[in-house]
């Protein structure tokens, strides 16, 4: 699969929750890079990745930080393509600090944040098809299908006592 989603983490660390975005994007057929490259840590390497981001194929960038989560917005500073910022659960603020770097960015160069933690990283994925889909047809019909299925599943499995509900 040609990767179209460039996928970048500040840490390791990240990858727990960012393992999320790669494997929801896999699930729909996207293929996708997947880089840590801190923009505190090896800034030179980041704005070489971000900037030649566009001319290598990529379509969409989904950047997930921690603490003073720089990354998703130094990728926005650096190419026109979508960056979509995952704010990582921190320690000591519980991913407070993550959420409000990655949302603050000054009018004009746009981040579109989701929710901290896995629920934002599935949901990067989730909207980055979305985005895909405006292209290409054959992720809006693979995104069509999985709202499909979720709200097939969430209709079927409607009584709490079930163990599968
Ligand atoms: C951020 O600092 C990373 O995105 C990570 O969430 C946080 C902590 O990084 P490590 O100290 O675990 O490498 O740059």
């Amino acid at each position: 699969m040609k990767p179209l989603v460039g996928i970048l983490m500040g840490s390791k660390s990240d990858w727990d929750v960012m393992s999320n975005v790669s494997q929801t994007l896999e699930s729909l057929g996207v293929g996708c890079e997947v880089r840590v490259i801190s923009a505190h840590r090896a800034p030179d390497a980041l704005f070489e990745y971000v900037s030649t981001a566009e001319k290598r194929g990529l379509e969409i960038l989904i950047a997930g930080a921690g603490g003073a989560a720089h990354l998703p917005g130094v990728c926005a500073a650096k190419t026109v393509l979508p960056v979509l910022g995952v704010p990582m659960e921190s320690k000591s603020l519980h991913g407070m600090d993550s959420l409000l770097s990655i949302v603050q960015m000054p009018g004009g160069v746009p981040v579109g944040t989701l929710a901290i933690g896995k629920p934002g990283a599935v949901n990067a994925a989730l909207l980055a098809v979305a985005i895909l889909g405006i292209k290409h047809p054959e992720f809006r019909e693979a995104y069509r299908k999985f709202r499909e299925k979720q709200t097939k599943d969430a209709i079927a499995n409607n009584d709490p006592r079930d163990a599968k509900a």
